[in-house]
């Protein structure tokens, strides 16, 4: 039962790259078709790191540690997307032309604050199988924090890239800081969340 689930919510979680493929073939990009496919993939990112930051709270408030058993395909997905979110950037926004990319993670904040969530995703989708949680033991659960440090460069990135529209990155953040305080508050009365 459990593998049928497994495999019914990796289908879903492809749904965002099967948008974005359906649009390209039926011209529905609009009239700006790489901002849309970077801004498309950015989004979806933030997603699933939220996604896969809620499972802890919903084993809690449901009791079940069902949950659990999907945090690490979901965590996967987040690099999964936040890789073609980068590759969108690099390969359809400048065409592999290194150095203004360079520019912009060293000028643009928000491309830099970017640049180091996905840095730190690597580390988390390296040791994310169960022999490298056997060999790093409790090691492994302060390296996968991380995902908090990256949920929060992750809504600053997109607060700092919104120059006018802030109502999304605004849900973002209210998102994060609930899953956040979430967090603290279980830590605080001694559960493992
Ligand atoms: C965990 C990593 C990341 C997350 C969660 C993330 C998230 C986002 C989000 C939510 C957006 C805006 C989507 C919208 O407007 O609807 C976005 C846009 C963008 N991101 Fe990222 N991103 C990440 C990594 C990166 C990296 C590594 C780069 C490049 C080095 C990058 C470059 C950009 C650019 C250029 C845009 C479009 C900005 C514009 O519209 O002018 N992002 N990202």
């Amino acid at each position: 039962m459990l593998r049928y689930s497994k495999i019914f919510v990796f289908l879903i979680c492809l749904w965002p790259l099967c948008s974005i493929i359906y649009q390209l073939f039926y011209n529905k990009l609009g009239a700006e078709p790489v901002d849309k496919i970077i801004n498309h993939f950015g989004e979806w990112t933030l997603i699933f790191i939220f996604l896969t930051l809620s499972m802890s709270p919903l084993k809690k408030i449901t009791n079940s540690t069902i949950w659990i058993k999907f945090r690490r395909m979901l965590g996967l997905f987040v690099f999964f997307y936040a890789s073609i979110h980068l590759l969108s950037y690099v390969g359809l926004d400048y065409r592999f032309d290194f150095q203004p990319i360079i520019n912009d993670v060293l000028k643009k904040k928000f491309v830099f604050i970017g640049f180091a969530a996905w840095l730190l995703l690597i580390p988390l989708a390296i040791t994310s199988s169960n022999k490298m949680m056997r060999i790093l033991k409790h090691n492994w659960k302060k390296i996968h924090r991380l995902i908090y440090v990256i949920g929060i460069f992750g809504v600053l990135h997109f607060i700092w890239l919104s120059k006018t529209i802030f109502f999304k990155p605004l849900i973002f953040l209210i998102i994060l800081i609930f899953l956040l305080l979430f967090r603290v508050t279980f830590n605080k009365s001694g559960s493992k969340v």
